[in-house]
């Protein structure tokens, strides 16, 4: 996809890409996406995200480390997640996204040593060449911080979308914010929020042939008038 696409043709390109070619990205390019995320809105025009960028060597470092540390169980998030605590109408929309995401790959509900390699793909960037870690200073109870990081990432996610590449975001990776930190030499004050896996679809994988809808604007949208 070019950069000539309209808004509107952007937004439904992008789409969480869960399997990439092993072609880096010319970093001209990747210079033109990080121009993009910089224009995030932010809370007073604070701009608190702090991003560290794994390609190459480092990339291959920063994965062995997180599947060392998921294997020996260190697992160390800067913020919880807990998908129980999720309830009602978000609750059954991840349980539809899971079993949607698991049917499109193969991977049958009960083939629990399949569903945990499918997991751990996570861990190695889903094969992307490139990796971003979104980091936040702690500020307050870090929410409007985290809102500010979060405009931040959509905004890349959709500039790697009008250049033709593919990224997904993962929280799965925060849980291993002390081995990344150790890995890329980042002090105790940032806090990882996310990583994005980043580079150029591989469009013959299943895991890309899947997308999942979204509710109707009547269900998350009232009019007072
Ligand atoms: C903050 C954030 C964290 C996410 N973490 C993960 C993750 O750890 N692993 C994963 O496979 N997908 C992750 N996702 C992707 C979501 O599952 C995906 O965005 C959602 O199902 C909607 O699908 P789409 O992005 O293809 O439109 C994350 C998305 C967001 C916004």
């Amino acid at each position: 996809m070019s950069e000539d696409k309209s808004f509107h043709e952007v937004v439904r390109a992008r789409h969480s890409v869960r399997s990439f070619l092993p072609d880096p990205v010319p970093e001209p390019v990747i210079r033109a996406v990080l121009e993009d995320a910089r224009l995030a809105s932010s809370n007073c025009n604070t701009q608190p995200w702090e991003v560290h960028i794994a390609s190459g060597v480092v990339r291959n470092q920063l994965s062995d480390a997180i599947l060392a540390a998921n294997g020996s169980g260190k697992v160390t998030p800067d913020f919880s997640f807990s998908l129980g605590d999720y309830h009602g109408v978000y609750s059954e929309r991840s349980k539809a996204q899971g079993a949607a995401y698991h049917q499109a790959i193969g991977v049958a509900r009960a083939a629990f040593d399949e569903r945990r390699s499918a997991s751990e793909r996570n861990l190695k960037f889903f094969d992307a060449p490139h990796v971003a870690m979104l980091f936040m200073p702690v500020t307050g109870d870090c929410v409007r911080v985290a809102g500010d990081v979060g405009m931040y990432g959509q905004t890349f996610l959709l500039s790697l979308a009008a250049h033709g590449l593919g990224g997904v975001p993962q929280t799965t990776l925060g849980f291993y914010a002390d081995t990344i930190r150790e890995v890329l030499g980042i002090g105790p004050t940032l806090k990882l929020l996310f990583g994005i896996s980043f580079g150029y679809p591989d469009p013959s994988h299943a895991a890309n042939r899947y997308r999942i809808d979204r509710a109707p604007v009547e269900q998350s949208v009232s009019f007072h008038r």
